[in-house]
This record gives C-alpha cells, sequence and structure tokens, in this order.
C-alpha cells in the first residue's frame, strides 16, 4: 500500500539516503525543508515545502502542511549547536509542534529519529534535548516509533566523513577504549521502509545499532582498509588533552569535536540488538563487508585527505594576510616602504596614504579569513590585490621577481592556493 509521507530532514544524510527507497516503493513524498526551490528542481516528483525548526515552534504553522498525510518522519537534528541553531529549537520545540499537530489531526504513524543514548542517563544537550522530545512523543501519540540509531556508516555521513579524515593520519588516533556499535545506512534505511510497512502496535523504542561492538581506533582502521590506505599504527592520545582541545573547541565552535561530544565518544554507545532484531526481522551487515558495497574512490580519499587542510589551509592565508598587513603598518622600517612605493611613481602625501590602505586592507582580508566572512567575496578581492601587486611590482620593479626568498614568485603558488581554498570552502 503506497502512502503519503512527510519527512522533514529529507536533505540530511539519513533523509538523502531514505527518499529514494521510499519513492522505489511508490510513496508520495512531501518534504520540509528549509531551501525548497533548491531541491525541487533535483527531485521534481517530491513535494518539497518550506520548514525551518529554528522558528517553527507553534503546531499552528504546521497544520497545513501535514493535510492528508499517512506517516510522519522527523530526521532534523544537529550534533552541536551554532549561533543560529540550537538545540532546544531544533530538538525539542519544533519536533514537538510538529507532533502536536499531526495529533490534532489524527495521525497515527510518527518516527522519529532520536539517538542511542537519548535516555536517563545521558548528559550531552543532544542526548538530553532528544529524549526531551522522544518523551513528548511518547505521551501525545500512542503508536509512535523512536529510533535510536548507534553512529551510522555510509556515504555522506558525517561521522563517516570524519572518520575516513581521521583514519587517513599517520597514524591511528586511539582515543577511547569504550566501544560503539555502528550501523550501516542501508540497514537503517530498510529497517525504517520495513517499519513504515509493518507499523508495530504501541509505542515503539528501538535502539538500531550493528552486530559487532568496537572501539574507536578499530572503527577506523575499518576505514583505513576501505580507504585502501597501508595499515599503521595507533597512537593513544592522553584524556587530559583531549579535554582541553575540547574545552577550546567550545569556544572555537570548529568542527564537531568538542566537550559534549567528547562525553559522549567516552560513554560509549553501545546496545542489546534482540528487540531490533525481534521487531523488524532485519539483521544488520558487518561493517567490514558493507563498506565494500560502496568501495572507496580516489574522490573519497581526496576527500578525506583534505578535510583536516581545509582549516589549516584558511587559517594560514588569513594568518599570511593578517601578518603582511601588521608588517607594512608596524614593522618594516617606513623608508625602505617609502622608496618601493617612489619607484613605483607614489611620493609625498600618497606614500603613506598608500602604505597604510594597503596594511588595513590587507589585515581586514586576513581577519575576514580567519574567520570564514563572505569567503567567496574575499577571495575576489585577495586574487585582485594579489594580481594588481604583481602586475605593479613586475611593471616598476622587475628585479624583485629575481628576490633569493622568492619574494614575488610565491605570490603564483598563494594565487592557486586560494583559489583551492576557495573550492574547499563551498560545501
Ligand atoms: N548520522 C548518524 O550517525 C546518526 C546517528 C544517530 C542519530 N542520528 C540522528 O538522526 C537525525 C538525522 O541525522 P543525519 O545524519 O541525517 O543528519 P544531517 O545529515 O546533519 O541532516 C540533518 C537534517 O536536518 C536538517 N535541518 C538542520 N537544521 C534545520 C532547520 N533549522 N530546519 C529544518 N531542517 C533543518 C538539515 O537540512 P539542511 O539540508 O537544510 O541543512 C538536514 O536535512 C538527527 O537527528 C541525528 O541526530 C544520526
Amino acid at each position: 500500500m503506497t502512502m503519503r509521507i512527510f519527512i522533514a530532514g529529507a536533505t540530511g544524510f539519513i533523509g538523502q539516503h531514505l527518499l529514494p527507497a521510499l519513492l522505489a516503493e511508490g510513496h508520495e513524498i512531501i518534504a520540509g525543508v528549509r531551501q525548497p526551490q533548491t531541491w525541487q528542481t533535483r527531485f521534481p516528483t517530491i513535494d518539497w515545502l518550506r520548514c525551518d525548526y529554528s522558528k517553527d515552534h507553534d503546531p499552528q504553522i504546521w497544520l497545513p502542511r501535514l493535510t492528508n498525510i499517512d506517516v510522519i518522519i522527523n530526521a532534523v537534528g544537529i550534533i552541536t549547536e551554532t549561533s543560529k541553531q540550537n538545540f532546544t529549537d531544533l530538538h525539542v520545540k519544533a519536533p514537538i509542534a510538529l507532533f502536536t499537530a499531526a495529533n490534532q489531526l489524527g495521525i497515527k504513524k510518527i518516527l522519529q529519529i532520536s539517538a542511542l543514548g537519548a535516555d536517563a542517563a545521558a548528559t550531552s544537550q543532544y542526548h538530553v534535548t532528544k529524549r526531551t522530545a522522544d518523551e513528548a512523543l511518547v505521551a501525545l501519540s500512542p503508536n509512535a516509533v523512536i529510533l535510536q540509531p548507534s553512529i551510522i556508516v555510509g556515504r555522506g555521513g558525517g561521522s563517516t566523513t570524519l572518520f575516513a579524515a581521521m583514519a587517513t593520519l599517520p597514524w591511528i588516533p586511539s582515543l577511547s577504549s569504550a566501544k560503539i556499535q555502528p550501523i550501516l545506512i542501508n540497514d537503517v534505511v530498510a529497517i525504517i521502509v520495513k517499519l513504515i510497512h509493518n507499523w508495530p502496535t504501541g509505542s515503539k523504542r528501538l535502539e538500531l545499532v550493528g552486530m559487532e561492538a568496537m572501539t574507536l581506533s578499530q572503527l577506523l582502521k575499518l576505514f583505513r582498509n576501505w580507504l585502501n590506505l597501508k595499515p599503521t599504527n595507533s597512537i593513544k592520545i592522553p584524556l587530559p588533552l583531549l579535554k582541553v582541545i575540547a574545552k577550546g573547541n567550545d569556544w572555537l565552535k570548529m568542527g564537531s569535536f568538542n566537550s559534549d561530544t567528547l562525553g559522549m565518544l567516552l560513554r560509549g554507545n553501545c546496545a542489546n540488538p534482540a528487540p531490533m532484531l525481534s521487531t523488524t526481522k532485519i539483521t544488520p551487515s558487518s561493517i567490514r563487508s558493507g563498506l565494500q558495497t560502496f568501495p572507496a574512490t580516489t574522490a573519497d580519499r581526496w576527500y578525506a585527505r583534505l578535510l583536516f587542510l581545509q582549516p589549516l589551509l584558511r587559517i594560514t592565508i588569513g594568518l599570511l594576510w593578517l601578518f603582511t598587513g601588521i608588517v607594512s603598518a608596524f614593522l618594516y622600517p617606513v623608508v625602505e616602504s617609502y622608496k618601493l612605493l617612489a619607484a613605483t611613481g607614489v611620493t609625498g602625501l600618497f606614500a603613506p596614504i598608500m602604505l597604510y590602505s594597503a596594511a588595513i586592507l590587507d589585515s581586514i582580508l586576513g581577519i575576514a579569513t580567519l574567520i570564514g566572512y563572505k569567503i567567496r567575496l574575499v577571495v575576489g578581492l585577495q586574487l585582485l590585490v594579489m594580481i594588481t601587486y604583481t602586475v605593479i611590482i613586475t611593471w616598476f620593479l622587475p628585479e624583485l621577481w629575481l628576490h633569493p626568498f622568492g619574494a614575488i614568485s610565491k605570490n603564483i603558488p598563494l594565487l592557486v592556493a586560494t583559489l583551492i581554498m576557495l573550492v574547499l570552502e563551498e560545501q
């Protein structure tokens, strides 16, 4: 029997794997996303509706979106908060508004993608907020299904991307002896598709786990093997160091490693698969064999290797511009700077104006690069400034091309590195 299914989070890792499977079954899909126009052309057979969990907290907003819906799937979530997205809005307020509207319309089949560990022992805000929504759903809807997956492995997954990158490091980092029980995305999708057809009676919480518990470094070794890289040794990262890095990143907010996610890692992520097996009759594949179902390509190896180099490239290019601005304004002898400017025809009052304007521009471009502000515009300006400086120097001071430290010739690889930074920053 085909159904009208509303999916929130259809553009995410789970959502994007789920969509083709549901379409193949002939279901009618209504997808709630933040930017429907960009997806409508890609999947024209799906009805894309605008919804934003950071503000849609009133059930009234949800009612018209759920007309004649048979099944609701909530696959929206974040692993870390940002300046625009917080756990309370995304994991609690919006889902509860959605569940309340569904309840008012009498929609019985609501499937919430929660997370393994969203239980009474949870301490991380990620898990605590997931659990709040799970509890609210159980209270509202007697037939709700709550799936609590462990780490899900598959192409495009946030954790898969991170683990693949960690697996390319010269040594496999060993962060914790706690075990995790990853499950493949194909198995998660198969379980959801099966549950939609064979909806369990009474509300159900199912922990979705793979059949094998392993440490993170054991999983990373499987990823290294998947990437077709030679095996390497593990290196134990001391816990105090991890805590300091995580604490620092609570403030810096770069990537998803922070005190909350470190706490989740140290807690481990395992469960008994028996209830999942008896309810779904699906036995998850092993991660090793599952990884071979989507063999790593050169693109996978590139992406994995570039993941940690991407912020490094942006930070070093940003620091270079900032440093150049500071050196020009304060450290390089002003007399020498004026001599160089004079050689290009800039003298008198124009010399300090030109010197300090260029220093300010370089510093602004450096700071904007460091904080990742309007990177396209900033890269455009950097290229323009570099090309302009290079042309002027070539014309008026060609001898600088022969400087033994490559004062000007270094601009060429820097131009290319800046273009690579633009490509890497545009996700
Ligand atoms: N992947 C795992 O290993 C794993 C394991 C356990 C539990 N889970 C849970 O499963 C759910 C889905 O995970 P995932 O891996 O698919 O995550 P994901 O790839 O990060 O996708 C998250 C989805 O949420 C949407 N979203 C983010 N902010 C939104 C907002 N303000 N309004 C509306 N939609 C918004 C995203 O839409 P945009 O495209 O607009 O950003 C995207 O579709 C999450 O709740 C996650 O916690 C995942």
